[in-house]
């Protein structure tokens, strides 16, 4: 076991765990200056698949270790090792290791050789080969900051760094050429220090632009020859080729102070557009929002006033003074199920759970999104987005005991040892098992992408250590407090309900209710997911920030919709409906992969598909339990109010 994993481990164990701390060190926020000529390390990431360039269409999934002996790059002279990441960084792909390049501040170097000559045989070619035609990146790091090369919007023409460099590119003949020469540019940031001290230098941008060099070559004397103007290096898939990697560095000197260095990689493509296209969306949802809560408030008065009215003159019935209004027919509509509504849900102890985990999503989204918005997730923290989820989900598990305690408390459910077990257990076991089974795809496609065996160990640890002991005590408080009593008496014999027809069958109806929060999210979810699956830098929180509070509007807003249809038509157990309507948003976010899928992506091979719908299907479960907790608690509130307003004898 490498020794930074085991410190991991055994860090996780005590509480002070490698997450903890680089939750309060932040990586890359206190700067570290340079003595001229003092060395500045170079890391290298894992290889990741990027969106290819002859037909702008994704090919591949699976990342590889940057030491992958199939790729035959440099290793240093003792070998490499593991540079100390945080456990977001590591779940969220991250391989960091040294490597030998040697950079010295300030001090140019032109044509240098990695190592000595390598030798690809025919198997290793061919597979590197894919590797190019499937436009896979090369990712670096130097002084926090990732290698990047200089990319064009195409829409606005601006200049902006993507992290990452071609490991080959195609040529119009179909030819694959391999990048065996690195031109490393990097820019510095002069600080002038107290008179007394020396003048410091900061890395401010890092830019690679590869090359390919078929005539470079190591003489006997140890000179080397970049090759420079010579043929491109092709990769033999029948016999050896031998291939010699070289790098130049060059310092240049530059005006960009060292806080705003990331700006450039930060970009917003075309943030018109996507202002236009949210406000667009936001408009159309603030529209329909408006105009449903505006029908429904209208119709509830009317109906409440009705049937206090009508309580009334049955009063005054009795009383012997008989007034008759006109057009006053039965009772009708929602009121006539009150005795009904508030029956106990079908498996009060699964919605319970779900809704315990529902909340404890919903929380933990809502405040990462908010530190987000506040720029404390900034990408200079490599892994620190990954950290933060994991860290929140886990303490939040306190309020997903309670809020899961407490509903099934209030639904009459008595099996209350079982809730208590579940709730920390049930979804996230399943999260983890889909996860795990994804990982064995991974690891037997031999990619880096696997989550390392301990580091799955930590995760399952810091869960029975941290998050389980906090349900416990959260369920065991939620069932002390007191259940939320029903306005309405319910009647010991259930009512017949009356069979659906229309739109409130159960199917329309489910995906009637879930399009619409869909809508609030779909162009922020198309971004995220193109910026997951190629590796890029998503930073468009506030965004997202926007995108959540439009989905979770839109979301209480059709279900509520939808339960008062339902109760007007005389169903009652509108319940687990809410819970599905409101939760088919994942089911949309689905489509959603599968659209992107079709345009974006082009698989090979199955492991890719097979990836790639998995991971999909388990952010669409996530977002279900999410939406569908949401609805379910909007209903219930509106439920409540509802029947709380009228008067029953
Ligand atoms: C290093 O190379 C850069 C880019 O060619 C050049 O601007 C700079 O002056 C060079 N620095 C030294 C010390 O030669």
């Amino acid at each position: 076991m490498p020794s930074s994993r085991r410190t991991l481990l055994l860090s996780s164990l005590l509480l002070s765990s490698s997450p903890f701390t680089s939750a309060f060190y932040l990586p890359g926020v206190a700067p570290s200056s340079y003595d001229k000529g003092q060395a500045v390390p170079l890391y290298v990431n894992h290889l990741t698949p990027g969106i290819a360039a002859q037909d702008d269409q994704l090919h591949a999934v699976l990342s590889y270790d940057y030491y992958n002996p199939i790729f035959h790059f440099c290793q240093p002279k003792d070998g490499p090792k593991d540079v100390r990441e945080s456990l977001g960084s590591i779940i969220f792909g991250d391989r960091i290791r040294t490597s030998p390049f040697e950079l010295h501040m300030g001090e140019n170097e032109t044509c240098k050789s990695v190592c000595e000559e390598v030798t690809f045989g025919p198997r290793d070619g061919r597979f590197t080969n894919n590797r190019i035609q499937q436009a896979y990146d090369i990712n670096w790091l130097v002084d926090g900051l990732p290698a990047a090369m200089v990319s064009l919007d195409p829409i606005t023409h601006a200049e902006f760094y993507s992290p990452g460099f071609l490991l080959g590119t195609v040529d119009d003949n179909g030819e694959k050429m391999l990048n065996n020469h690195f031109d490393i540019l990097i820019d510095y940031h002069k600080v002038a220090g107290l008179p007394s001290q020396e003048t410091k230098y900061r890395v401010v941008s890092v830019l690679v632009q590869p090359a390919s060099r078929g005539n470079s070559f190591i003489e006997s004397s140890g000179q080397v020859d970049c090759g420079e103007g010579g043929s491109p290096m092709i990769l033999s898939e029948t016999q050896d080729t031998k291939v010699v990697w070289t790098y130049s560095v060059y310092w240049r000197e530059s005006d960009t102070a060292w806080a705003t260095r990331w700006d450039k990689y930060l970009h917003v493509f075309d943030p018109k557009i996507h202002w236009f296209s949210l406000i667009n969306s936001s408009v159309f949802v603030v529209f329909l929002v408006g105009m449903v809560s505006m029908i429904l408030i209208r119709a509830l008065r009317k109906d409440i006033a009705r049937y206090n009215r009508l309580d009334q003159i049955n009063l005054d019935d009795l009383n012997g003074t008989s007034v008759v209004e006109d057009g006053i027919q039965e009772d009708s509509g929602w009121k006539l199920v009150h005795g009904d509504v508030f029956r106990c849900p079908k498996s009060p102890l699964l919605l319970s759970v779900l809704l315990g985990n529902g909340i404890q999503l919903f929380v933990m989204t809502g405040v990462t999104v908010a530190f987000a918005l506040f720029g404390l997730l900034s990408p200079a923290n490599r892994g620190f987005l990954g950290t933060t989820i994991l860290i929140l989900y886990t303490l939040f598990g306190f309020i997903g005991g309670y809020v899961s305690s407490r509903a099934y408390k209030s639904f009459g459910g008595e099996a209350w040892k079982r809730n208590i077990v579940l709730t920390p257990l049930l979804v996230p076991t399943m999260v983890f098992i889909w996860f795990f089974l994804m990982n064995l795809f991974v690891w037997a496609k031999n990619s880096s992408g696997a989550v390392p065996f301990t580091t799955m160990i930590a995760m399952v640890l810091i869960w029975f250590v941290i998050s389980l002991p906090l349900s416990f005590a959260g369920s065991w408080l939620g069932f002390k407090s007191q259940a939320y009593e029903a306005p309405t008496k319910t009647n010991q014999i259930p009512r017949q309900i009356p069979p659906p027809a229309g739109t409130l069958r159960p199917i329309p109806s489910l995906l009637l209710t879930g399009i619409l929060p869909f809508a609030a999210i779909f162009v922020e979810l198309y971004l995220i997911m193109n910026s997951l699956w190629t590796s890029k830098i998503y930073y468009m929180f506030g965004f997202l920030f926007l995108c959540y509070g439009l989905m979770i509007i839109t979301t209480a807003a059709t279900t509520i919709l939808l339960v008062y249809f339902m109760l007007c038509a005389e169903d009652y157990r509108w319940q687990w409906r809410a819970f599905n309507g409101a939760g088919m948003t994942g089911f949309y976010v689905f489509m959603n992969a599968l659209l992107f899928w079709a345009t974006r992506v082009s698989f090979g091979g199955l492991t890719g598909a097979v990836l790639y719908l998995g991971y999909s299907a388990l952010i669409a479960f996530l977002v279900y339990i999410l939406t569908g907790t949401i609805g379910f608690f909007a209903s219930w509130a509106f439920v409540r109010k509802i029947y709380g307003s009228i008067k029953v004898d």
